[in-house]
């Protein structure tokens, strides 16, 4: 192990002055070839885990002939069943070979992974296996090809963790095998060293050449050994692997002198940005829409399905509008986001029927009580309150220069309108400093009329867009009523901030 580290730098491998200077030697050009070799993907759902369906969506997206892609699926999980439903008739078109073992199989993960890698290695046909967890977040669609032309036996992308040192593989081992942290390690995971490295261990995402599977590694149950979890039996496999005797030959004293353990170099690249890991800790299923809590454990895949792809602009392209008086206009959640928070509180169903005593507030009472379910009902009020920090408190400073919120807010709620049940809402203050108003679906297709008028101004708003919030001063200046919806559903997410 010590000698592989030796061999990233020595003789020049690696320089602070040249980088990696064996980098573009021996690697094949894939834009030259006329037939792309062919790849079996397997993919592993060992755990319930966020964000799936992108997950399964980037394997549609990667950059490679679909007319060379085989596919293995193993999930674990009866909850992911229905995400490799809508994924298989999505992928049946374009992919011809699928292989999908589920839940019901009761697989450990070391059979599965083994499965998995003879659906290559008995395929005389299979020139690479790329195996790809479910927590692997592939932001390069060209990661693939990256890896081929790479042209080593077994090579892994980097792909780490969000801000932290998180990441697919170990730079050392300990004394037990277990992980060690190299003298390289921190470089490597930051980019500060960048090129292909020789390591003792890796997960999550590798390529590896059939040939290989089919010769140096043709033993099977790689992913078995002692009571190591299945990676790291693989990777002390590879590392201390040993030809298996064929019946004519020589004795085993004999063969073991003729051909010495010898071990498959395992290589992580970092020369290019590959993506990220998820955190699959803490991801409780017992909601309806479970991505929707991930703001904490994976924040930067929460943005990215929930908040509305024009948010950034807020800052730099002045897009906040104001269609009254210093009541402002922005866009904030995504599609997702409205659909998700809405089919969360229908699942939850126990909406208040809008009635002046309300147990769920202080003092009982509610004075221009509407028919709503707050946050805290659905167990989402921390998540709410995160992103009201994270993502109104900015908006906030831009408009309301010089006043900087607390994020703080005690009502936090998602009211629904309907002529059958509560139509409109007389004019009222807010308890807020100022208020924040969501409009979680669409005038026109989903309602017709409602929409929300400042008496004071006499000025009226009566085409919300779905996913864009108001923002308007509470207690004061702002009085206001809900106009009457005339037919379908209306739903808007409500929070008083700073009461
Ligand atoms: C890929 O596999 C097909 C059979 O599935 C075979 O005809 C073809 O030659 C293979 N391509 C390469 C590049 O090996
Ligand atoms: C699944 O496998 C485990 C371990 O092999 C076993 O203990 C368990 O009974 C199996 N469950 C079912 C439903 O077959
Ligand atoms: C998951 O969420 C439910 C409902 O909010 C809660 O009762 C349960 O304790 C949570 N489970 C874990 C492991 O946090
Ligand atoms: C309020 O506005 C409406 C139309 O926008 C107008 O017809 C009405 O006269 C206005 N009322 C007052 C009191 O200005
Ligand atoms: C109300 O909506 C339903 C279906 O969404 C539609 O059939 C009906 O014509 C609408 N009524 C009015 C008065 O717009």
């Amino acid at each position: 192990i010590l000698l592989n580290y030796f061999g990233n730098y020595v003789p020049n491998a690696w320089t602070q002055d040249n980088g990696c200077t064996l980098c573009e030697v021996d690697t094949i050009d894939l834009s030259a070839v006329d037939v792309h070799p062919n790849v079996t993907i397997g993919v592993f759902i060992e755990q319930p885990t966020p964000f799936l369906p992108r997950f399964l969506d980037i394997l549609l997206t990667l950059d490679y002939p679909r007319e060379a892609v085989k596919l293995f699926i193993h999930n674990k999980e009866v909850y992911h069943e229905k995400d490799i439903k809508v994924f298989f008739d999505k992928a049946k078109h374009e992919i011809t070979t699928m292989k999908i073992v589920g839940p019901e199989e009761n697989l450990s993960q070391a059979e599965a992974r083994n499965m998995g890698m003879d659906f290559c290695r008995q395929d005389e046909n299979c020139d690479y296996y790329f195996s790809v967890d479910a927590d692997v977040v592939l932001t390069n669609p060209r990661t693939l090809k990256i890896l081929i032309e790479q042209n080593r036996k077994i090579i892994a992308p980097l792909v780490t963790r969000h801000g932290k040192l998180w990441s697919n593989f170990w730079g050392a081992l300990s004394p037990d095998g277990y992980y060690a942290r190299s003298e390289d390690y921190v470089d490597i995971v930051q980019g500060n060293r960048v090129g292909i490295w020789n390591v003792p261990y890796m997960a999550n995402v590798y390529l590896i050449k059939g040939k290989t599977l089919r010769s140096e590694m043709n033993e099977r149950n790689y992913f078995v050994r002692d009571k190591l979890d299945p990676d790291m039996a693989l990777c002390r496999n590879a590392r201390e692997m040993t030809l298996q005797r064929e019946k004519d030959s020589p004795t085993p004293e004999t063969f073991q002198m003729l051909r010495p353990p010898k071990g498959v170099f395992m290589y992580i690249s970092n020369r290019h940005e590959f993506g990220r890991l998820l955190s699959t800790a803490n991801y409780n299923i017992s909601h309806y829409n479970n991505d929707l809590w991930q703001i904490f454990e994976n924040p930067v895949d929460w943005k990215e399905k929930y908040i509305n792809r024009d948010y950034s602009k807020i800052f730099t392209e002045n897009i906040v509008e104001q269609p009254c008086p210093d009541v402002f206009w922005f866009p904030i959640f995504s599609e997702k986001a409205c659909d998700e928070l809405v089919e969360e509180m229908e699942h939850y169903g126990q909406w208040s029927g809008g009635k002046h005593h309300d147990s769920r507030i202080s003092g009982g009472y509610e004075n221009v009580p509407t028919d709503d379910i707050h946050m805290k009902q659905i167990g989402l009020e921390n998540v709410w309150l995160h992103f009201i920090r994270e993502f109104i408190a900015p908006v906030t400073l831009k408009v309301f220069a010089g006043y900087y919120t607390k994020g703080f807010a005690l009502l936090n709620f998602v009211v629904k309108y309907s002529p059958e049940r509560q139509r409109s809402l007389r004019p009222h203050h807010d308890a807020s400093t100022f208020t924040i108003n969501i409009a979680l679906n669409n005038v026109g297709e989903d309602f017709q009329g409602g929409g929300c008028k400042f008496l004071r101004y006499n000025c009226s708003i009566e085409s919300p867009r779905k996913g864009w919030s108001f923002m308007h001063p509470g207690r004061l200046t702002h009085l206001h009523e809900g106009l009457p919806v005339k037919n379908g559903t209306r739903y808007i997410a409500v929070s008083f901030i700073d009461p």
